[in-house]
């Protein structure tokens, strides 16, 4: 029995609506919860891989911890590396803008300055704005096919510094303390550009916000390169934007999307809540993996949730 009349038979075709060619598809029709049934998680997991990013209206009825459970069935959590969790979890991190512990406003995928970054974002809206505040995201494996074939090669073999933080640090009597929290940690990993996906096989552009520099390439000629590649990432053709509802959860695939938050709400509240699923250690087009060059948490993370 093919994957399509499995996938059929758990969630309708109907129930799964496309926002673009390309990207995001909002699945209808199915209350989340961390009781639904194997076949029903594998499927969301299929329609995850195909889309990228899924969208789902209406889950009110999760709250903080049910969403860390639900999520739980997608593969071990990835408690953030330097935030600590909401209350009664052990991973989901508050993203509030009254006090936002990260900017958002930058294409990133999640925490790409680990090894073994996650595979899997599942984010929940929380208060959102009456205006703004959407999310888009981008399909990496279509970026790296519209590259034309020289320049695929050249993503083939190029390696890049991923850091966090990435920006010089201030002193600690300078910072607010979720500034301060941020230089409890400092992570360091060489990723391949393209990486292999481990459960499609496609080819995706490893790039974003924590890019410092490419291995073996000047600053100046680094910069020119990196500003090439996101153009392709970021090109509209190659993205999907939700406008978010109060209730709302969207899963993504952070092995083959990059994404950023619009910061054009005014000083409106917004607050949303995400758990993470552990990802795999990237594997090159040459079957090199990701090499961490430095790990360190200088204190355990307190808890803002
Ligand atoms: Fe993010």
């Amino acid at each position: 029995m093919s994957e399509m009349v499995l996938i059929d038979k758990v969630i309708p075709r109907t129930d799964v609506v496309k926002r673009t060619a390309r990207i995001g598809a909002e699945i209808k029709n199915i209350e989340l919860s961390s009781d639904l049934p194997d076949h029903t998680i594998g499927a969301i997991n299929t329609l995850l891989l195909e889309h990228k990013v899924i969208f789902f209206r209406d889950q009110g009825h999760l709250d903080d911890v049910e969403q860390e459970r639900f999520a739980l069935r997608f593969g071990k959590l990835a408690p953030n590396p330097t935030f600590g969790a909401t209350k009664g979890t052990m991973s989901i991190i508050d993203i509030d803008s009254a006090r936002p512990p990260f900017r958002t406003d930058l294409w990133h995928m999640d925490w790409s300055c680990l090894d073994a970054y996650p595979k899997i974002s599942v984010l929940r809206a929380v208060v959102i704005p009456p205006v703004g505040g959407d999310t888009v995201w981008s399909n990496t494996a279509t970026a790296y096919l519209d590259l034309p074939p020289p320049l695929r090669r050249l993503a083939d073999d190029l390696w890049a510094v991923h850091s966090f933080p990435v920006v010089a640090r201030p002193t600690e009597a300078d910072m607010n303390p979720y500034d301060q929290a941020l230089t409890r940690a400092w992570f360091e990993t060489e990723h391949p550009v393209v990486r292999v996906h481990p459960e499609t096989g496609e080819r995706t552009l490893v790039l974003g916000s924590y890019v410092e520099r490419f291995v073996d390439v000047s600053k100046y000629d680094g910069q020119r390169l990196f500003d090439l590649f996101e153009s392709h990432i970021t090109a509209p053709e190659n993205t999907v934007r939700w406008n978010w509802r109060q209730g709302d959860v969207a899963i993504w695939d952070n092995r083959a999307t990059m994404h950023y938050a619009a910061k054009d709400y005014g000083d409106q509240p917004r607050v949303v809540r995400r758990a993470m699923i552990e990802g795999e250690v990237p594997v090159s087009v040459d079957g090199r993996c990701s090499v961490a060059r430095v790990k360190f948490i200088k204190q355990p993370p307190a808890n803002v949730g």
